[in-house]
């Protein structure tokens, strides 16, 4: 009889442990903005990916950068996660960059570097929690290295495509002056903030 009453107290204590990590589990659960569970991921990719076929690059920047068409086939610098801006980057460069940063001959950076960063709002991986990963596109800055043509910016030519749409801010000139406010102490490093991912 003993027995059987301890084993009843066993059955409650589990019960209430495994409800107790349930709540515990919900409570870091996905935030409720944005793509968190795989099919809203699956929808969001087959939207886009429809897009594809009809796609137009954006605008050229006002001053003259092409959006870079072709980075999808880029090689990856490196990657990070601004915590105060809840968001994902990967930085890429393009082959004179990657020359560059290969033959650790990028301070200064040659003249042809491209540097382009893309950024994704972050999200809970649904079946991993603490892993953060992109959702919606925010988007796709860039850095032209032509020393010439730049000199005004710190030798780079600055761009920053907005959200999954591409679109220029409207009051490009002033954006770029915050680009250089923000990169310009950093002259020890050509102004840039990246450092290489050591791959193994
Ligand atoms: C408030 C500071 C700040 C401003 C403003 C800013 N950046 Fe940056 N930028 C950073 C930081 C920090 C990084 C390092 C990577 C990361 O975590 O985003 C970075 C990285 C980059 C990179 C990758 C190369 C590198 O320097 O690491 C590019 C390209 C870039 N920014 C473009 C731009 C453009 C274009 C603008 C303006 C539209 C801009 N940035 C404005 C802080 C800033």
């Amino acid at each position: 009889m003993k027995k059987s009453r301890w084993s009843i107290w066993r059955v409650v204590f589990s019960v209430g442990l495994v409800v107790f990590v349930a709540c515990s589990a919900m409570a870091v659960s996905v935030p409720d903005d944005g793509i968190s569970t795989f099919e809203e991921w699956e929808k969001a990719f087959k939207d886009w990916n429809s897009t594809r076929s009809g796609w137009k690059p954006p605008k050229m920047a006002p001053n003259k950068l092409p959006f870079p068409t072709d980075y999808r086939d880029w090689q990856v610098l490196s990657v990070s996660h601004r915590e105060d801006r809840a968001s994902v980057r990967v930085v890429l460069g393009n082959d004179v960059a990657m020359r560059a940063a290969r033959q650790k001959e990028f301070i200064p950076w040659p003249d042809g570097a491209m540097l382009v960063k893309v950024l994704w709002r972050q999200r809970r991986l649904p079946t991993w929690q603490d892993s953060w990963v992109p959702s919606e596109i925010l988007g796709v800055g860039i850095m032209y290295k032509d020393s010439v043509q730049f000199a005004d910016t710190l030798g780079w030519g600055f761009a920053l495509w907005q959200t999954s749409e591409l679109t220029l801010p409207e009051d490009f000139n002033t954006d770029v002056q915050g680009c250089v406010k923000c990169h310009a102490p950093l002259k020890d490093s050509d102004y840039v903030f990246t450092v290489p991912a050591i791959f193994p």
